[in-house]
C-alpha cells in the first residue's frame, strides 16, 4: 500500500506539472482527490491494515493529500494569472495610433438640384406633393385633355403596363390627383421619376421632373411670369435673361416654353444652345378649362397656371454636364465633384 501511495503521489504531481488548463486540473483533482478518486479510495482501505502500519501509512497519506491539494490550488492560481496576463496583452490599446478617418458621403447632384428647386418654391408658398409612378392612362393623358388618338400622345413614347395603365410619362397627372382631392387655393410642386421609351446622351428611359400648379381666384398669366421669373433668377443667378416662347400643351391654354440666355456663349450662339443663344428649361401655361371640368372646378370661378421641368436637364445646364447617363452610372469620379 505504501508503494501504491507513492505511485499515486508521483503520478499526480507529474500530471499537475503538465496541466495547462483549468479543466485539465479539475480532471486530475477528481481522479485523485474526488470521492471516488484513487487517494480517497486508498484512505478508505487503511482500516484493513495492522495498527502500526496503519498509523505510519495514514500519516504519510494525509501528508500527501494536503500536498496534492495545495498543488491543485497552486496550479489553478497559476493558470488564472496567466490568462489575465494574456488578456491584458491582447486588449492593449495603442493610444498613439491615429484615429480612423470618417468618410463623408454627399448628396447626389440630382437630389441637390431638386432640393434647391423645392427650397425656392417653398419660400413662394408651394407645398410638395407626390403621386404614383405606375399611373392610370386616365390621369396621365385623358384628364389632361389628351384623349385616346390625340397626336400629343406621340410626343411621349410611353411604356404601357396594360391598356389602361402606364408608367407615367410626366408628373402632370399629379396636378389632376391634387385637384381631385383639394379645393382651391392650390399651390403645389410635384417632384418625381417619370418614364419614356427613349435613350441617348440627353434622354434616359427614367428621369425626373418637377411639376408646379397654382390655382386660385383671379390668377393671370402675369402671376405665371412673376413666379417663374423669380425661380429662374434664384436658380441660375440674378440677372439671368429669360424669354417666354409661345408653345402648345393640351392641358394649358395659352402655353409658353421658357428659355434662359445660354450661359456658355452669353447669347451669341454655340454648340450647347444649337446656335440660338437660348436654352429651353421648362414648359408652362394657364391651366386649360377642359382640365378643370375633369376635377369638378368651375373655370368661371378659378384660374391658374402650371409648369413642368426636367430635373436632369436643369442640373445638366447648371453644372455643364453633357451626358445624362452620368447621373445613373454612379461613377465616384463624377459624383465627387458635387
Ligand atoms: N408635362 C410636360 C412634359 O412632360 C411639361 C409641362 C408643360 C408641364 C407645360 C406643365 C405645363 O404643367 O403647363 O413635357
Amino acid at each position: 500500500m505504501k508503494e501504491e501511495l507513492e505511485k499515486i503521489r508521483e503520478e499526480c504531481q507529474a500530471s499537475l506539472a503538465l496541466a495547462k488548463t483549468e479543466p485539465e486540473i479539475s480532471e486530475i483533482r477528481v481522479r485523485v482527490l474526488g470521492r471516488k478518486g484513487s487517494l480517497t479510495q486508498l484512505l478508505k482501505r487503511l482500516g484493513t491494515l495492522p495498527e502500526a502500519e496503519r498509523k505510519e501509512i495514514g500519516r504519510r497519506a494525509n501528508e500527501i493529500k494536503e500536498d496534492l491539494e495545495a498543488r491543485v490550488e497552486e496550479g489553478l492560481r497559476r493558470i488564472q494569472e496567466q490568462e489575465r496576463t494574456e488578456s491584458l496583452e491582447r486588449e492593449r490599446i495603442d493610444v498613439t495610433l491615429p484615429g480612423r478617418r470618417m468618410v463623408l458621403g454627399r448628396r447626389h447632384p440630382l437630389t441637390q438640384t431638386l432640393d434647391e428647386i423645392i427650397h425656392i418654391f417653398s419660400r413662394l408658398g408651394f407645398e410638395v406633393v407626390e403621386g404614383p409612378e405606375v399611373e392610370l392612362d386616365y390621369y396621365n393623358f385623358e384628364a389632361l385633355n389628351i384623349p385616346k388618338g390625340h397626336p400629343a400622345r406621340e410626343m411621349q413614347a410611353t411604356f404601357f403596363i396594360s391598356e389602361d395603365v402606364v408608367l407615367r410619362t410626366h408628373t402632370s397627372p399629379v396636378q389632376v390627383r391634387t385637384m381631385e382631392k383639394k379645393r382651391p387655393p392650390v399651390r403645389v410642386i410635384c417632384p418625381g421619376a417619370v418614364y419614356r421609351c427613349d435613350s441617348d446622351p440627353t434622354h434616359s428611359p427614367m428621369f425626373h421632373q418637377v411639376e408646379g400648379l397654382l390655382v386660385d381666384r383671379g390668377i393671370t398669366f402675369s402671376d405665371l411670369k412673376g413666379v417663374l421669373s423669380v425661380f429662374v433668377q434664384q436658380m441660375f443667378g440674378r440677372g439671368t435673361q429669360l424669354r417666354f416662347r409661345p408653345s402648345f400643351f393640351p392641358f394649358t391654354e395659352p402655353s409658353a416654353e421658357i428659355d434662359i440666355e445660354c450661359f456658355i456663349c452669353g447669347g451669341k450662339g454655340c454648340g450647347v444652345c444649337s446656335n440660338t443663344g437660348w436654352l429651353e428649361i421648362l414648359g408652362s401655361g394657364m391651366v386649360d378649362p377642359a382640365v378643370y371640368r375633369f376635377v369638378g372646378y368651375d373655370p368661371e370661378e378659378v384660374t391658374g397656371f402650371a409648369f413642368g421641368m426636367g430635373i436632369e436637364r436643369i442640373a445638366m445646364l447648371k453644372y455643364g454636364i453633357n451626358d445624362i447617363r452620368l447621373f445613373f452610372t454612379n461613377d465616384l469620379r463624377f459624383l465627387k465633384q458635387f
